[in-house]
């Protein structure tokens, strides 16, 4: 696309809770913060805004644009205000008028977070006392780093390959409500950044990264929806 947008879900009860993984629901701030991304996503990611050479006018215009989600319940519920509408796309001569959607929607089971088996549900302290070989093994190396019956960032890695495929070949703005995990591994493919730093990029909750692909890497801008 000529643009996509990365943000994580907005703030989940785990999240509050300091617990990793599992499937909670969003906290109020949460809701908040989803309220804020359907207006981001209706006035900026699905609208076209070009300048009137002549007179100086913006002119608005819905596009249509793609909005993946996870299949846990966090994202959904953080992409669950942003309207499906239709919008014109094209007259035929007779009048007849082609519709687009503007938001296509798909919940993605390879954007899920990274899985933390035995680990899923618990604070990094009680990983520290219940697990503290592991613990300090993720320190080590946390790129490639697996979790017992769980996953490593070099695992999801693999599942994010179509999800890349994907992201190159679509022509339409693309909005991906995500993970933190899932999201440092998109973001520093992306900026062409090496693996072992994907583990410790910064995503933080409530804001979208905006990258613009260019020829190699791309550009990024970051609006905070506070
Ligand atoms: O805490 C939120 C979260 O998305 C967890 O679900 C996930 O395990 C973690 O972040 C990934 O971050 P890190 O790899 O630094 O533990």
């Amino acid at each position: 696309p000529r643009v996509f947008y990365l943000t994580r879900h907005g703030q989940s009860d785990y999240n509050l809770l300091g617990k990793i993984g599992g499937d909670s629901g969003l906290t109020d701030a949460g809701r908040k913060f989803a309220r804020r991304l359907a207006d981001f996503a209706h006035n900026h990611v699905g609208m076209k805004v070009e300048k009137d050479e002549e007179t100086g006018e913006e002119k608005r215009t819905p596009q249509p644009a793609r909005l993946w989600t996870s299949t846990l319940r966090r994202t959904k519920e953080t992409a669950q205000y942003i309207k499906h509408t239709k919008i014109p796309a094209f007259k035929w001569d007779n009048g007849d008028e082609v519709e687009w959607i503007q938001f296509q929607g798909r919940a993605r089971r390879n954007l899920d977070e990274l899985y933390a088996g035995v680990c899923d549900g618990l604070t990094y302290k009680e990983i520290e006392e219940k697990y503290p070989e592991e613990f300090a093994r993720r320190q080590e190396d946390k790129l490639t780093y697996r979790y017992p019956r769980g996953e490593s960032y070099m695992d999801v890695t693999l599942r994010l390959e179509p999800i890349i495929l994907d992201i190159e070949r679509t022509r339409e703005p693309i909005l991906i409500v995500g993970h933190q995990g899932i999201h440092r591994l998109l973001y520093a493919y992306f900026m062409g950044l090496p693996r072992e730093q994907a583990p410790y990029v910064n995503i933080p909750l409530n804001t979208v990264i905006e990258l613009t692909p260019l020829a190699y890497g791309c550009t990024e801008k970051r609006y905070l929806l506070l």
